[in-house]
């Protein structure tokens, strides 16, 4: 086959280290998410404490590093101390972000203790709408403070000895649109923002700060260059997808776009930032997200070409790995959800499987590899952006190198996004001489709009083989609409 696809790998072109902080996940009190989601008490399915083993059970084979709590736009009007302490004394709560009851069952003790059930630093986003500082100062006391002061008694009261280190921290949420409680200006937010970061660290010096970012560079530079002092990451969010299969593959192009120039916006503002300090991108909500409505809960079941996408989107973290140094998939459960529940069980979506490939079966260092693919020019729009993106050049073929933490093994992560053609591609490595023997991984299915359900969960799955001609150069052939890795040992 053509010459044209060809993946080239020089030992000594090192990009630099993946943060694992990139395959993070996300959870809000919004439809079932939490409740029904992986909290579900009195259910046969959950331990005594109401979480869900089958779901915690899942989120551990997918090695959940960081999850963000308690929204998105339920972050801005969620008052914490509503949520702690007898759950009988809870009261319920009228939610303005989503206009619904918000029952207070689950709160900082129960996010903590998910956390530490599936391993995950926790990343809580303070409400900057219907809050004040007082109240995340609180908040962020109770959580880490091991002084004398009544917030960080009253976590040892409520049954809590140690500190739990919360170190992540975002202030605010998505407070650049109207439907946000606390909508702000990029200026108002930039000096509340600057406040609120400033004596959070007052409190606790060791915590890292999450900015909102806007993906648009006036705000973002605006936020930076004010409190950047102040902050360690500031934020994007990514929501694309349609029923068109390119449209919705090249989108994560769009998404590598923008992450670009948001690095370049980071580069401009760094002159008013200290010196050493470097400001990360977190990209901290991101998924397709075009039929899950307020009717149906906003679930969507995702199909292959989705998978593909989030595999896309993999590929070009790793690639940006220097600057995109944590996202967090919305959502982890049912709510645009990676794993769907019932009352009876659940099953994984081809998105949970993108998740499941990629921490399993990649590496930590990430190499910058030469992808030639022939490529395609599409237009696109985002349904709930209600954005349009034009791109040129979009590939057919996309991978990425990473190497183990230990260089025993090279991990050739690559998607072939056609729809009907299989690619044969010729892999050549300078500075490796992997073993003749490799095993692929491989998230495929029937066509690129097979979805997983309760009755054919594994309609989309990774499937194993071994292959015996691996060498320094040799040939794979990538099947139509998959992504595979190939992991050699070195
Ligand atoms: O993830 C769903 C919602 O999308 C979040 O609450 C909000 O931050 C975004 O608009
Ligand atoms: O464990 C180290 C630090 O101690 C944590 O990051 C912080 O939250 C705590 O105060």
């Amino acid at each position: 086959m053509s010459q044209s696809y060809r993946i080239k790998v020089d030992a000594e072109r090192v990009m630099g280290k993946i943060d694992s902080n990139i395959y993070g996940h996300f959870i809000e009190h919004l439809g079932r998410c939490i409740y029904g989601g992986i909290y579900e008490e009195g259910s046969p399915l959950s331990d005594e404490r109401g979480f869900r083993k089958d779901v915690l059970e899942a989120v551990r084979r997918i090695k959940c590093p960081i999850l963000r709590w308690p929204g998105g736009n339920f972050a801005s009007n969620y008052h914490w101390e509503d949520g702690i302490g007898p759950k009988e004394k809870r009261p319920v709560r009228f939610d303005l972000a989503w206009g619904k009851e918000e029952t207070n069952r689950f709160g900082t003790d129960e996010f903590i203790e998910y956390c530490r059930k599936v391993g995950a630093e926790p990343y809580i986003c303070i409400n900057l709408g219907t809050g004040s500082l007082d109240e995340a100062i609180h908040w962020l006391e109770y959580c880490n403070s091991s002084g004398n002061t009544y917030y960080a008694r009253l976590r040892e009261k409520n049954g809590h000895a140690q500190p739990y280190r919360v170190k992540y921290w975002g202030i605010g949420n998505e407070i650049y649109g109207e439907w946000q409680v606390g909508h702000r200006s990029a200026k108002e937010y930039a000096k509340v923002l600057r406040e609120y970061a400033r004596f959070m660290k007052v409190v606790d010096p060791s915590i890292k700060v999450i900015a909102v970012g806007a993906d648009d560079p006036e705000w973002d530079l605006e936020v930076i260059k004010t409190a950047g002092k102040y902050i360690d990451y500031i934020s994007n969010h990514q929501y694309w997808g349609s029923d068109d299969y390119y449209e919705t593959v090249a989108s994560a192009y769009w998404i590598e776009k923008r992450l670009k120039l948001l690095k370049s916006v980071i580069e401009v503002a760094q002159p008013s930032i200290e010196e050493k300090k470097r400001v990360k991108i977190a990209l901290d909500e991101w998924n397709i997200w075009y039929r899950g409505t307020p009717e149906n809960g906003f679930e969507e079941n995702y199909a292959l070409k989705d998978a593909l996408f989030a595999a896309g989107v993999f590929i070009i973290l790793h690639r940006l790995c220097r600057s995109v140094t944590m996202a967090n998939l919305a959502q982890l459960v049912n709510v645009i959800g990676a794993i769907h529940t019932d009352k009876q069980g659940l099953y994984l979506t081809p998105i949970y499987r993108v998740f499941e490939l990629f921490v399993n079966h990649t590496g930590e260092v990430a190499l910058d590899a030469l992808v030639n693919s022939e490529t395609y020019d599409i237009e696109g729009k985002g349904f709930l952006a209600r954005r349009k993106f034009k791109l040129k050049g979009v590939p057919y073929l996309d991978a990425s190198v990473t190497l183990s933490k230990d260089k025993d093994k090279l991990f050739i992560a690559a998607v072939n996004f056609h729809r009907q053609e299989d690619i044969e591609c010729s892999i050549i490595l300078e500075g490796f001489s992997p073993g003749k023997e490799a095993r692929i991984y491989e998230l495929n299915g029937p066509d690129v709009m097979a979805v997983n359900d309760f009755d054919n969960p594994e309609r989309v799955k990774i499937t194993g083989k071994t292959i015996k001609n691996a060498s320094r150069e040799f040939s794979y052939v990538f099947p139509a609409h998959s992504a595979t890795v190939i992991e050699l040992i070195l």
